[in-house]
């Protein structure tokens, strides 16, 4: 039997598929890195650290990272690169008081509990310590968003009941910071058009799992062609490139009192 929240179990995470169309995700990571400005000897946790290739940037950086996903797929490949990478969900953490700054980037928006995940990095940090990330904030992918809805209501299913991801607008973040015992340093909004080197296909057949697993398989082919001409002129260029609506969420918060 199907429960409520399924849809946010069904998607998937394979490392090589992710690294065939999603390698811009850590390149692109480079302005929360600076935001985050990690120091030699400093213990950082890497929050949603996918296949560990910007968490390894910290530790070249001379920190102590730990590096924690749902996904034990992307976990495997994060070992693979000498990682200290451990299976855990952001609901879920574990860590008390040890860690100088945790940081996360396009990992936010796919946990479901925002506020329990708030506390436990507020746990996790030492006093003082901060929680510096990206994630896809209000307005992030909406074309992409309403063309997949769109087509989903053609074929009587609701799409917004299978809308996988978390967006906040800025206040709605800081408001969840500050109660939790956060000061927040910088909350920006940032739209960032995003090349997608494999273009749509590749994008929807790495990101849109939720959406699809509502279709029978033999009318996903359909699905996907009425998404791609529905995207086409707004997110198609002449040249036949395709850029995502990307807008970020980027924010630096201090831990002081007790939430
Ligand atoms: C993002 O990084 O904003 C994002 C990635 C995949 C799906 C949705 C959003």
């Amino acid at each position: 039997m199907r429960g409520r929240n399924d849809h946010l179990r069904s998607q998937s995470w394979n490392p090589e598929r992710y690294a065939k169309n999603a390698a811009f995700v850590p390149e692109l990571g480079r302005p929360v890195v600076e935001l985050l400005a990690p120091r030699p000897g400093e213990r950082i946790l890497d929050l949603g650290c996918g296949d560990g290739v910007l968490t390894k940037r910290l530790a070249n950086a001379g920190a102590t990272v730990v590096g924690v996903d749902a996904s034990p797929e992307q976990v495997a490949a994060a070992r693979q690169l000498g990682l200290d990478a451990r299976v855990m969900d952001g609901a879920e953490l574990e860590f008390e008081s040890e860690f100088d700054a945790v940081f996360s980037n396009a990992a936010l928006h796919w946990m479901h509990c925002p506020r329990t995940v708030i506390d436990n990095v507020w746990r996790a940090l030492k006093a003082g310590g901060r929680f510096v990330g990206e994630m896809g904030g209000e307005g992030n992918v909406e074309a992409i968003r309403s063309a997949l809805a769109d087509a989903l209501a053609r074929r009587g299913i609701d799409g917004d009941a299978l809308f996988p991801w978390y967006f906040p607008a800025p206040a709605e973040y800081r408001q969840s910071l500050e109660e939790a015992g956060f000061d927040v340093c910088s909350m920006r909004l940032v739209a960032r058009p995003t090349a997608l080197p494999t273009g749509i296909d590749g994008w929807l057949e790495t990101f849109a799992e939720s959406f699809l697993s509502a279709l029978p398989e033999d009318g996903r082919p359909a699905f996907l062609d009425e998404v791609r001409a529905r995207l086409e002129p707004r997110l198609k260029d002449a040249d036949g490139g395709w850029t995502a609506d990307y807008v970020r969420l980027r924010f630096a918060a201090r831990k002081v009192g007790e939430g």
